[in-house]
């Protein structure tokens, strides 16, 4: 049913390069599978590797028999549980996680699988499969984390809802097509993040650049479905940063020439990391990385473009990311006031910017300041 099982040595965390380079594998793969049963198992060994456990579960719930069934695992064969015992089940009644460390410590927890399965569970997460209209469709099972530590945490918690939220909307795929594009909005946003959080950045970063650029689009009249496009592939800009060291990325000072050179290379770095996919939305991304910091003028980087050479997204995104990051704290510079932000879009209309975008902007700040308000760090 699910792939061999890898050897369950102890092993450390992921870094996360390691994480992301582990995602992006999986999210290679998905477009290429269109056959339910396999995307599951995908979703299981994904979810098995972004928490280091030795093997994953997934549990349908069959509401007619009040019962839980072994859909995907890794460690049972086809095994049916009572809607109304141990852990899975609880998870399936109350819809909300559990993380547990010593299970056998705990009442809710039914031994009988594993005395079934000459298993000893040492640790077990489980979380919800939630459908879109709030419905537990089932239960998704880790158990027993493979580091030294030995033990699940609640980072676990959140990179597992990873591959539960996939599995959950896979599920309703079958019924709903279109949720697959959710999901997809879901894994580029937590990849983004990701990135943004070694540069020591909040998570809303990436979502104001999203919402402005969103904002600039759609005032450019691009139809609905394309500025969602932009807005979904806007938060990866930088995560070609993911690649550039600490010591320079996280530099309180100003740089070298040297280290600013290093710096510059993120553009292309996020380009070669997205440009191998045929998804529409990592297209538009990989646009967006390599062009967000080319200048109107022609001054500006990798490939000094000018004009309308450079792509509409890479001159949106550039408004928007320099926007939010002269109004931001950076571990090399604080947060500029108000006006000498505005000040500043006026001045680098024409030069940094596109002179049509930054009339927008400035007849629409309203918008935007209500995007920043909603997002605050
Ligand atoms: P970032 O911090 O996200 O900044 C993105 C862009 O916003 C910058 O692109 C620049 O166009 C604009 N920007 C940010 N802060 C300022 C500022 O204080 N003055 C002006 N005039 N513009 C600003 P840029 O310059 O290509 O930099 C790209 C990335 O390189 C930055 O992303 C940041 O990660 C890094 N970086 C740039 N300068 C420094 C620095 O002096 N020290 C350190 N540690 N990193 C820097
Ligand atoms: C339980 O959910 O309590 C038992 C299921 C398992 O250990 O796999
Ligand atoms: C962000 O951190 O993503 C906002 C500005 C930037 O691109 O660095
Ligand atoms: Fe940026
Ligand atoms: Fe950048």
């Amino acid at each position: 049913m699910a792939e061999a099982l890898p050897p369950s040595a102890v092993r450390a965390e992921p870094s996360a390069e390691e994480l992301l380079a582990l995602i992006f594998r999986y999210i290679a793969r998905i477009p290429a599978e269109r056959d339910l049963d396999r995307l599951l198992v995908l979703f299981a060994d994904l979810g098995r590797e972004l928490v280091t456990a030795s093997s994953c579960t997934l549990w349908l719930i069959d509401r007619e028999r009040g019962q839980l069934w072994s859909k995907v695992s890794h460690q049972l064969g086809r095994v049916t549980i009572p809607l109304t015992s141990g852990i899975a089940g609880e998870v399936a009644r109350s819809g909300k996680a559990i993380l547990l460390n010593d299970p056998y410590g705990d009442p809710r927890f039914d031994p009988e699988i594993d005395r079934r399965y000459q298993f000893r569970t040492e640790n077990l997460l489980a979380l919800p499969i939630m459908s879109a209209r709030g419905d537990v469709m089932g239960v998704f099972q880790a158990v027993n984390k493979l580091t030294p530590e030995g033990a699940f945490n609640p980072r676990d918690l959140e990179r597992f809802q990873l591959a539960a939220t996939y599995t959950a909307m896979e599920l309703e795929a079958a019924i709903l097509h279109d949720e697959m594009e959710n999901s997809e909005r879901e894994i580029i946003l937590t990849l983004a993040e990701t990135g943004e959080l070694r540069s020591k950045e909040t998570g809303q970063h990436v979502n104001r650049v999203a919402e402005y650029s969103g904002i600039l689009g759609g005032k450019c009249g691009l139809p609905a479905d394309e500025v969602e496009r932009l807005k979904r592939a806007a938060p990866l800009h930088d995560i070609g940063k993911i690649a550039i060291p600490d010591a320079i990325l996280l530099k309180p000072g100003p740089l070298t020439g040297n280290e600013m050179e290093t710096i510059r290379t993120h553009a292309d770095l996020g380009f070669e990391i997205l440009r191998h996919s045929d998804r529409r939305i990592l297209k538009a991304a990989a646009i967006i990385a390599s062009q967000h910091h080319e200048k109107w003028d022609g001054t500006g980087y990798p490939k000094r473009l000018a004009g309308e050479q450079i792509h509409l997204y890479g001159r949106i995104v550039a408004v928007a990311d320099v926007f939010d990051a002269l109004g931001s704290d950076r571990c090399y510079k604080k947060a500029w006031p108000h006006e000498k932000i505005l000040d500043y879009l006026r001045e680098q209309s024409g030069k940094h910017f596109d002179p049509a975008l930054v009339k927008i902007f400035l007849d629409n700040l309203d918008l935007f300041l209500a995007v920043r308000d909603r997002h605050r760090d």
